[in-house]
C-alpha cells in the first residue's frame, strides 16, 4: 500500500540510499532500524513529502491518509495542546485558519471565498473537529483542564502523548513515528507498547530501543549500506540471525549442509520460543524464506569515548541545601539535602522527569530554584549532557567551528586537534565540515559528547544520556562511565545504564530526598524503600 520504487539520496559525495526498492504492506508494524546518521529520519521525511529524494518516488495507495509523529517533540511548544491536535489534519487547520483570517477582515471580496471555504469545511466534519479532537485528548488521558494549556508548558510524557493524538488524530492509514519512546518513562513506553500491538493501520516507526521493538513489530526494516532490508519478525529474531549469519561466514571451512543444519535448528529454537505469540505464523512463513547469505555483517561502529580529568577533584565536591524546585503550580522537589562525595557515581531518579531536569538545569545556572543553596567545591570542572540540546546547535557552523567553541587553549583550537576528537566519534574526512544543523538527532549527542571529552571535567552531569544514540553508541558510553575516576549525576531511563554505572541512588521526591549507597536494582527491590517511596509521593 505503500511504495518506495528506486530511491537514490545523496548529501554532497555521501550516498544515504542507493536504488532502494520497498514495499510497506497494510497492517504490519515496520520497526525502521540503523546506526545514528544511516538515514532513518530522512527516509521518513521523505515518505511524508517534507524533503525531496535526489531521485525515485514513493507512492502511497490513492485514498489513503498518512500522518507523523515528529522526532522533535517541542515543535508546538507556542501552540495549545488542543490547537496542536488540530494540527494533525493539515488541509482542515489550513481551511479553518483562511477562514478565520479572513473573517477578521471581513469585506465583499472576501465573502466569496470564505463561502467556498465553508463548503470543504462543511465537507470535511470540520464544524466537529473541536471535539473529535478533544475526545481523542481525553481517551489518551489528557484532562481536559490541559486543553488550553500551551504545548511549552506540558510534562514531556504528557507531550508525547499529545503529539500521539495529533498523529492519530483523522484515523491516518499509515502512522509513521520517529523515536516515540524518547522523553517517556516506563510506565507511558508500557501504555504505547499496549496501544500499538493493538492498532490496526500500518506502523512505520524508528526507534533504537529493543525491548519496544520486540513488544510491536511484526516486521524489521534495516538500513545499512544504503539500502532497506525488511525481515519479518521482531528484533530478537532480526539481531539472533544475524548474529548467526555472520558467524557462519566467518567458518569458512563448514560444509554448506551443517550450516544449514545450524540454522534450521536455530529457526526451530526460536520458533519454539514464540509459538504462544499470535505473530507465531506470520514469523514461520519469514523463516522458511530466510537466506543467511542475504544478510551481510552490519557496517555499524563503535565511538572511542573516553572521558579525561584535567585536574583530579578535592574532596568538597557538591553541597546542596535545602533546595526546592516548583513547575506549573508542582512541587518537583522539596528541600533537598545532600552532600556529593568524590568518585559518587550518583543515580538522580524521580517519578516526574520535570523534577531531574529542573535539578540539572538548577546546578547549570540555566534556572533558578524556588529555595535553598547549592555551591560546587572549588577544584571541580563540571560539564552537563542536557536532554535537550537544541538550543547547541542553532549557529550555522561547520562541526570543527562548533567543536573549536569550547577550546582552552592555542593548541585546541588547531584543527588536526579538534579533528582528533570529532574522529574518536565517527565524523572522519568530509563529515567533520558538515554543518550542524543537518546532524541526525544521534550524531548531535556525538558532538555533545565530543564536547565534553574536550572540557576534561572531574564532574559530568547526564540528563537521559542515552537517548537518540545507537546500541553501539551506547554500549561504548556506558563502558566509558564504568571506568572515569571523577564523579558522575545521571539520569536515564536505560536500566543496565542505571545498573551497571551507579553506586548511589538519590531519588528525588515533593517531601525531600531519598539517599542510598547501593545499585539501582537493589533500590528497586527493597522492601523498606518501596514503602518509604510510596509515603513520600503521597
Ligand atoms: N541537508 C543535509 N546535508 C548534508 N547532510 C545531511 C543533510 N541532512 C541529513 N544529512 C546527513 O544524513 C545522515 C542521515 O541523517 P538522519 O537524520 O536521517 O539519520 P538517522 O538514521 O535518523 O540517525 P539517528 O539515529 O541519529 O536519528 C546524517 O549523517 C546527516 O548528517
Ligand atoms: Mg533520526
Amino acid at each position: 500500500m505503500l511504495t518506495v520504487s528506486n530511491l537514490s539520496v545523496q548529501f554532497g559525495k555521501r550516498i544515504l540510499f542507493d536504488e532502494v526498492n520497498a514495499t510497506f504492506t497494510q497492517g504490519n508494524c515496520y520497526g525502521i532500524i540503523g546506526a545514528n546518521g544511516a538515514g532513518k529520519s530522512t527516509f521518513l521525511k521523505i515518505i511524508a513529502g517534507d524533503i525531496d529524494p535526489t531521485s525515485g518516488h514513493v507512492i502511497l495507495e490513492p485514498g489513503k491518509r498518512m500522518s507523523v509523529l515528529n522526532q522533535n517533540h517541542n515543535m508546538f511548544d507556542e501552540h495549545t495542546v488542543l490547537e496542536t491536535v488540530l494540527m494533525g489534519n493539515k488541509v482542515l487547520f489550513a481551511i479553518k485558519k483562511e477562514m478565520d483570517e479572513l473573517y477578521a477582515d471581513y469585506s465583499d471580496e472576501n465573502a466569496d471565498r470564505i463561502g467556498e471555504l465553508q463548503l470543504n469545511f462543511d465537507e470535511m466534519n470540520g464544524w466537529n473537529a473541536d471535539s473529535d479532537a478533544a475526545s481523542m485528548l481525553s481517551n489518551l488521558g489528557i484532562s481536559e483542564d490541559l486543553h488550553y494549556t500551551l504545548m511549552g508548558e506540558v510534562e514531556p510524557k504528557l507531550k508525547v502523548r499529545v503529539l500521539l493524538a495529533q498523529a492519530l488524530f483523522g484515523n491516518p492509514d499509515v502512522l509513521v513515528m520517529d523515536e516515540p519512546t524518547n522523553d517517556l518513562d516506563f510506565e507511558t513506553i508500557g501504555w504505547l507498547e499496549n496501544f500499538l500491538a493493538n492498532y490496526e493501520n500500518t506502523v512505520l516507526v524508528v526507534s533504537h530501543d529493543r525491548h519496544f521493538l520486540d513488544a510491536v513489530c511484526t516486521h524489521i526494516s534495516d538500513i545499512d549500506f544504503g539500502k532497506i532490508n525488511h525481515f519479518s519478525g521482531n528484533y530478537t529474531f532480526w539481531y539472533e540471525s544475524s548474529q548467526l549469519a555472520a558467524k557462519q561466514r566467518a567458518q569458512q571451512n563448514k560444509k554448506a549442509e551443517e550450516k544449514k543444519a545450524e540454522l534450521e535448528e536455530f529457526i526451530r529454537r526460536f520458533s519454539a520460543n514464540v509459538a504462544k505469540s499470535k505473530q507465531a505464523t506470520s514469523r514461520k512463513k519469514m523463516i522458511e524464506k530466510l537466506n543467511v547469505n542475504d544478510i551481510k555483517p552490519s557496517s555499524r561502529r563503535y565511538p572511542a569515548i573516553i572521558f579525561d580529568q584535567e585536574r583530579e577533584a578535592g574532596d568538597q565536591i557538591l553541597n546542596i541545601k535545602g533546595l526546592t524546585a516548583t513547575a506549573e503550580g508542582d512541587i518537583l522537589f522539596k528541600d533537598v539535602d545532600f552532600n556529593m562525595a568524590k568518585g559518587d557515581k550518583i543515580v538522580v531518579f524521580s517519578k516526574d522527569s520535570r523534577a531531574t531536569t529542573a535539578f540539572y538545569e538548577i546546578l547549570n545556572n540555566n534556572l533558578k530554584a524556588d529555595a535553598g543553596t547549592f555551591d560546587w567545591g572549588i577544584t571541580t570542572i563540571q560539564s552537563y549532557l542536557p536532554a535537550d540540546n537544541h538550543h547547541f546547535f542553532t549557529e550555522d557552523l561547520t562541526l570543527v567551528d562548533w567543536l573549536r567553541q569550547w577550546a582552552k587553549t592555542e593548541e585546541e583550537r588547531d584543527e588536526v586537534f579538534i579533528r582528533g576528537f570529532l574522529g574518536k566519534m565517527i565524523f572522519s574526512g568530509e563529515e567533520a565540515l558538515k554543518k550542524g544543523s543537518v546532524l541526525s538527532g544521534g550524531e548531535k549527542v556525538r558532538c555533545m559528547l565530543s564536547r565534553m571529552m574536550m572540557i576534561r571535567a572531574n564532574v559530568l552531569m547526564l540528563d537521559e544520556p542515552t537517548n537518540h544514540l545507537d546500541l553501539e553508541s551506547i554500549t561504548a558510553f556506558n563502558n566509558s562511565l564504568k571506568n572515569f575516576k571523577g564523579s558522575v549525576l545521571f539520569t536515564t531511563h536505560d536500566h543496565e545504564f542505571a545498573q551497571t554505572v551507579g553506586n548511589r541512588i538519590l531519588e528525588l521526591t515533593p517531601n525531600g530526598v531519598i539517599d542510598r549507597y547501593m545499585t539501582f536494582d537493589e533500590y528497586l527491590d527493597d522492601p523498606k524503600i518501596k514503602e518509604l517511596r510510596t509515603k513520600m509521593f503521597s
